[in-house]
């Protein structure tokens, strides 16, 4: 029996597949590669020493996806697979919701139809919207800011509404907060296209040396520096966090929602300084206006998913920015 696994060639699910290889699971990836290489399947066979099988293959395609099912003994799914460009959402929307919900929508379909009823899906803390305090808990109103985070919002409630349908279903809903980090091997990382978006690719470009410095998005928010504070998680403990949920599923139904974060919040100005500790190289920045849409403070409450799924964030600031700066390095 093989754990199916959708966007297995990003940046959350590759270094999920490693972990559950590690563990000695069976795995199948299928990926369309719309934002990720297939060279990163190479580097996860090298990590682990293990294989799998792969299906390049878009979640929009139908036949594709039941094929998948039909071939294989698949008994549960992790669902990585989505478009997550705060912006890009913004000026496609039709895209987003097309590509994230449909692409849910039929890969659920397929699922019922093959009689595989157990999912471990990707939100973000996104759904805690502008209005929640922190730290955020996982019984808080949701809604959203943006067409990306209205799509989690979104499949969220379809995932309630299909467990309500077909009580056999078995669904953990994950939030992340700040994914950051890379393996520690430097094989695979955050490797996005063009300028990146996110605070640590960016400044990993700016310790680099291909960008000459990190606009700081804001210096008067009410945190203790006055810059904007998250809830970074290294991705190598996030990718642990699936291998306790997938565990967790297979001892019972239902829909349980989990903060996937540390709970610890650090401000733009911590992170600056642990990377340049951690890379020996200068992060210049200025200070220029706030970015649309950005909040003061983000930051989980992580007690659930301690207490349900003895999970935990184990790794420091400083291993985040070490970790991200050795695969920054060997690009
Ligand atoms: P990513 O873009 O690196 O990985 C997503 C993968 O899905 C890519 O390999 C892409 O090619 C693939 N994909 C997209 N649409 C597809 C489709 N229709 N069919 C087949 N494959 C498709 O992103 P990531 O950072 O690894 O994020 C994984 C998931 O976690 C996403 O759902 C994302 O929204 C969510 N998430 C990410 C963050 C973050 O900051 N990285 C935070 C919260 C939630
Ligand atoms: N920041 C800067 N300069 C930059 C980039 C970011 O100062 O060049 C600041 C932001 O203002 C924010 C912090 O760094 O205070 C983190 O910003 P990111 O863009 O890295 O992350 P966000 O918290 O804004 O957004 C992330 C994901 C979204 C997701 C959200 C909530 O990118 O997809 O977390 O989970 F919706």
């Amino acid at each position: 029996m093989a754990v199916l696994v959708t966007g297995g060639a990003g940046y959350i699910g590759s270094h999920t597949c490693v972990e559950l290889l590690n563990e000695g699971e069976q795995l199948i990836i299928v990926d369309n590669f719309s934002n990720s290489k297939p060279e990163v399947l190479d580097q996860i066979r090298t990590i682990t020493g293990k294989d799998f099988l792969f299906y390049k293959a878009d979640l929009l395609d139908r036949e594709a996806i039941r094929k998948i099912f039909a071939e294989n003994a698949v008994e549960s799914v992790i669902h990585f697979a989505g478009l997550k460009a705060v912006g890009e959402s913004v000026s496609l929307p039709l895209w987003y919701y097309h590509n994230n919900i449909t692409g849910t929508l039929i890969l659920c379909e397929e699922m019922q139809r093959a009689g595989v009823k157990r999912m471990v899906f990707s939100s973000s803390a996104t759904v805690y919207g502008m209005n929640n305090p922190v730290p955020y808990r996982e019984d808080m109103p949701t809604s959203a800011t943006n067409p990306y985070g209205w799509t989690k919002v979104m499949i969220e409630q379809i995932l309630k509404d299909l467990y309500t349908a077909d009580p056999s279903f078995s669904i953990s809903i994950l939030r992340y907060f700040n994914p950051v980090g890379a393996h520690e091997s430097g094989l695979i990382g955050e490797d996005p296209n063009g300028i990146p978006n996110n605070l640590t690719p960016y400044i990993a470009k700016v310790a680099k040396g291909e960008l000459s410095k990190l606009t700081v998005y804001g210096d008067d928010y009410d945190t203790e520096d006055g810059t904007g504070v998250r809830d970074y998680i290294h991705v190598v403990d996030l990718a642990q966090g699936h291998l306790s949920a997938l565990k967790k599923l297979r001892t019972e139904t239902g829909v349980s929602i989990y903060n996937l974060g540390s709970g610890k919040g650090y401000s733009v100005l911590e992170v600056v300084k642990a990377y340049e500790e951690a890379s020996g190289r200068p992060v210049p920045y200025v200070i220029g206006p706030r970015r649309a849409g950005d909040i003061a403070s983000c930051y989980a409450d992580p007690e659930k998913a301690k207490r349900e799924l003895h999970w935990q964030a184990q790794k420091s600031l400083y291993d985040m920015c070490r970790d991200s700066w050795r695969f920054t390095e060997k690009k």
